[in-house]
């Protein structure tokens, strides 16, 4: 892995995700290092975040690195028409490593193939999250104590949710049976559900929450995600289609979860979260742990 850029979660094998895995689980159990202490890593945000880029920014602290970069654009040079290309060469020479979040769509794999430095996708459009894949795996793993035969509910905007895409992609490799829960508008792309068939796995669509909740292993909930919506009245209304209550996974699997990539709207009422089954935000934790693995690696530290 090292020096490789990570775009989409297919550009890492099988085989490499489960070792960025294996080296989160050494920073869970020792999260302050001093690793990173001659790297600068540029944390370039053109798109707003929360989790993704505080945690890569967390990540690299607890290592004992430097982070650079912009949270927005306005205060760039972008601003003044400079292109991507321009910016990712110039901030190339200042950085040993390039987290970025475009809303466009392929800006991340465009980035890879200019830059000196490994790009890390964190989010390009409504295409694909990889790293919030990983730390996807990492929870699942976590709670489920494997990755392999499970039955996984994604319940939401499975055509705009980029963490639904690379999720997806990446569960195909261990036989998960997938529920696919969303409004007719807002169906699993064909390009993605093509990963699903390649590998002869089961997928099962259904536009009603909770008829598959007994039998499944996790419940994957997401946003209507509002930003990508060219029609606001289509937004108006289908923003409410799926809100999950306390009452609605009593009868669940002892070790089902639910989790969420977040940010939440209303889409998991406060009450789930005392529940034992919500993992929302150790899931949101896990991502400092994932992060932190995933650039020791790249840059030839694990
Ligand atoms: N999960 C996620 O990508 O959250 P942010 O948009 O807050 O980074």
């Amino acid at each position: 892995m090292k020096n490789k850029s990570l775009v989409s979660i297919n550009d890492y094998s099988k085989e490499e995700q489960l070792r960025i895995l294996e080296v989160a689980q050494e920073f869970e159990k020792k999260p302050v290092q001093t690793i990173l202490q001659d790297y600068v890593v540029a944390s370039l945000f053109f798109e707003p975040s929360t989790r993704t880029r505080l945690s890569f920014e967390s990540a690299v602290n607890r290592l004992g690195g430097k982070v650079i970069g912009f949270s927005e654009a306005t205060n760039t040079s972008v601003k003044k028409g400079e292109s991507l290309r321009d910016t990712i060469l110039t901030i190339a020479n200042y950085s040993d490593l390039i987290v970025m979040r475009n809303p466009v769509e392929g800006s991340a794999r465009f980035a890879s193939e200019i830059s000196p430095v490994p790009i890390i996708n964190a989010g390009d459009g409504a295409n694909q999250h990889p790293t919030q894949t990983l730390l996807d795996l990492y929870s699942i793993q976590k709670t489920q104590g494997t990755l392999d035969n499970l039955h996984v509910a994604l319940v939401g905007d499975l055509k705009y949710g980029r963490t639904v895409h690379s999720l997806v992609i990446a569960m195909c490799n261990f036989n998960t049976t997938f529920h696919l829960i969303s409004p007719l508008e807002l169906k699993l792309p064909s390009s993605v559900k093509m990963h699903i068939k390649e590998k002869n796995l089961s997928y099962f669509q259904y536009t009603e929450m909770n008829e598959v909740f007994s039998h499944a292993d996790i419940l994957y909930m997401t946003r209507i995600q509002r930003e990508r919506f060219s029609d606001p009245l289509e937004f108006e209304r289908i923003k409410n289609s799926y809100i999950l209550h306390k009452d609605m996974i009593a009868n669940t699997k002892d070790s089902f979860k639910v989790l969420h990539p977040l940010p939440r709207v209303n889409e998991i009422d406060i009450q789930v979260d005392s529940s034992e089954k919500a993992y929302y935000f150790e899931q949101a934790l896990n991502g400092v742990y994932v992060r932190q693995a995933l650039m020791a690696l790249i840059l030839g530290l694990r």
